[in-house]
């Protein structure tokens, strides 16, 4: 796709089918030892619709009481969340172009009906590092906007396999996920969509 904004780089199917399923595998051994929970918004303690998970020393977490944040333990175990698949590793070294490593990997996971209204990643100290977005599983109607709210946007269709990356002039850009297509993909077992996102947290 051409005419994105400056910073954002698309690279649709970067992860062919069979990297895809090894890639599933490894997230569902991670989900099996940090299990999906249900985020609250902050405040009004509403539940989003995206059940989360994380690994990495870091992980993304929010709820009513404490708010958006980066925290290293899993808010309903207590354990530390397990490590970024190597993968995911080399996904961000070969395309980070940051001299660093990420420390935080969101997973989220969305069932046909789910979506995710626009905001800023913006609860990292290091901005200089893009996000790195993986999506698995069924399609999703991808929106961008800018660096404040309201004004125009764009959508695109991300698929199983494509990855997107947030960075430079766009790292602080709005986004947010329209809608699930659902059954377009046959990767997941029970349908639905994976987000996976690379985030450098720390300045140092
Ligand atoms: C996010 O912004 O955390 C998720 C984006 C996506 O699901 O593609
Ligand atoms: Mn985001």
């Amino acid at each position: 796709m051409t005419g994105l904004p400056d910073g954002i780089s698309y690279f649709p199917d970067y992860f062919d089918r069979k990297a895809q399923e090894t890639l599933v595998e490894t997230i569902r051994d991670i989900v099996r030892a940090a299990p999906f929970y249900v985020p609250e918004m902050p405040r009004t303690g509403k539940p989003m619709q995206v059940r989360m998970s994380n690994c990495g020393n870091l992980g993304w977490v929010t709820d009513k009481k404490g708010g958006y944040r980066y925290q290293s333990l899993h808010p309903k175990t207590g354990k530390p969340w397990p490590p970024i698949p190597e993968t995911l590793l080399t996904l961000w070294e070969a395309k980070a172009a940051f001299d660093g490593m990420p420390e935080a990997c969101l997973i989220n996971y969305y069932g046909d009906s789910a979506k995710m209204g626009l905001h800023q990643d913006r609860d990292e100290e290091e901005f200089a590092a893009p996000v790195v977005s993986v999506s698995l599983g069924d399609d999703c109607l991808f929106r961008i906007g800018g660096t404040s709210r309201g004004g125009p946007t764009q959508s695109i269709r991300l698929r199983s396999g494509d990855v997107i990356l947030l960075g430079g002039p766009s790292r602080l850009r709005y986004h947010g996920v329209d809608r699930i297509y659902p059954a377009t993909s046959t990767l997941l077992k029970d349908g639905g969509r994976i987000n996976l996102t690379l985030r450098r947290v720390t300045t140092s």
